[in-house]
């Protein structure tokens, strides 16, 4: 790889041990993927900050650059971490919450946002043909596919890396090259509800692996549909991106599959684990909720109240609750909790005594038996919202 004069005394260490380690790293994976250069970012967005999801994973190396005083060279953002500061702090272990505090001290230290969401372009939209190192997978496929930025899916440590350097190595769809379709998908029945977006994402994810289709089809859908079939087509696959303007198909003549509903039907019904309907949570916001969707939640929920023994969350980032504030009002007033911070997958809904979760998220329908021991029930929003709230 090709390094400036200024990357070069970086990568001997002339900076210092932390920054070097940083520099390593990105080199390394750039000559994995046959990179040439580095190049500038104009974000990085960091996973792995919850504790439930990171574990006793070592911190020493975060620790280490927070007491050499790294700072980022770029806005960076974090990832959702386990609780909820006003719904959850008090319902869960003190001793789990501190090593998450402990852990969100060394990121504030580094100069990180205290975003904790995995849609942190609902705080700032990446511009068009901008680069970037994001980490959470929803977010890298909304910002390649929706918004136009380029991203790869970056690990916790090189999304860590780049922060600090501001630059991360062009490989991948970092390059027009890589990021033409490869495939081409045609949806042969129109889908409509979120749920439907989802299970076409964890149906093509499991049969694409990392390829990048154009699904033609899919009409003038919302953004927030957008965002179900992304989110679940990274849980199931490695697809980086997807196209779904015609206008990208450029006469290109490229190996073809078809989807029909019967498929979609399927893999709805396989992500419902749950014996029986009767759910102890429902949660929406999986990606984190846009201001749309709370607005839409809300003009439902209005005037009503959450069913006895369930409870119901919708998951939001701080910044768009914030912006919603007398959407949330409608909502809580009905006994539901705005959660942001967190959301079902990442925090521990085994220890509020959560066995059974409906979600309109394919992804968490595919997260939540193995990540949180619970059975799932996926339903459209307009489902979850009758089994949560009294008639
Ligand atoms: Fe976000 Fe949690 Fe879903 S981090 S993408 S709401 S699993």
């Amino acid at each position: 790889m090709y390094l400036t004069k200024e990357e070069e005394r970086i990568y001997d260490g002339e900076l210092g041990w932390t920054k070097q380690v940083c520099m390593k790293i990105l080199v390394k994976l750039g000559e994995l993927f046959d990179g040439e250069r580095l190049i500038p970012i104009d974000s990085a967005h960091i996973s792995g900050v919850s504790y439930k999801t990171l574990g006793e994973a070592p911190t020493d190396f975060l620790e280490a650059l927070a007491k050499a005083n790294e700072k980022t060279k770029v806005e960076a953002t974090l990832n959702p971490q386990s609780f909820d500061p006003e719904h959850l702090r008090k319902r869960l272990p003190k001793q789990l919450l501190q090593k998450q505090l402990d852990i969100l001290q060394i990121f504030e230290r580094m100069g990180f946002k205290q975003s904790y969401t995995c849609t942190p372009y609902y705080i700032r939209e990446p511009e068009k043909n901008s680069h970037l190192a994001w980490a959470e997978s929803s977010a890298v496929v909304y910002a390649n596919s929706v918004l136009g930025a380029w991203t790869n899916r970056e690990g916790g440590p090189s999304a860590l890396a780049a922060a600090i350097i501001g630059k991360t190595p062009d490989y991948g769809v970092h390059k027009a090259i890589n990021r033409k379709p490869k495939i081409l998908v045609e949806v042969d029945s129109p889908i409509k509800e979120e749920v439907e977006y989802g299970a076409l994402g964890i149906f093509l994810g499991k049969i694409l692996k990392d390829k990048i289709p154009i699904i033609k089809g899919l009409g003038n859908t919302s953004e927030e549909n957008l965002k179900q079939l992304g989110a679940a087509l990274a849980s199931a696959g490695m697809t980086n991106m997807f196209h779904y303007k015609d206008s990208k198909l450029k006469g290109e003549r490229l190996e073809k599959i078809s989807v029909k509903a019967n498929e979609i039907r399927k893999a709805i019904e396989e992500l419902t684990t749950a014996p029986k309907q009767k759910p102890d949570l429902v949660f929406v916001g999986c990606p984190h909720c846009s201001l749309n969707e709370i607005r839409e939640i809300a003009n439902v929920v209005g005037g009503k109240k959450v069913r006895d023994n369930t409870e119901f969350w919708v998951c939001t980032s701080c910044h768009v609750k914030e912006k919603a504030k007398s959407y949330v009002q409608k909502i809580e007033a009905s006994g539901a909790k705005v959660i942001t911070d967190t959301c079902a997958v990442v925090t521990w809904t085994d220890k509020l005594g959560i066995e059974t979760i409906m979600t309109n998220s394919a992804k968490t329908a595919h997260y939540a038996p193995t990540l949180n021991k619970a059975n799932t029930i996926l339903a459209p929003l307009k489902e979850c919202l009758k089994t949560a709230l009294k008639e």
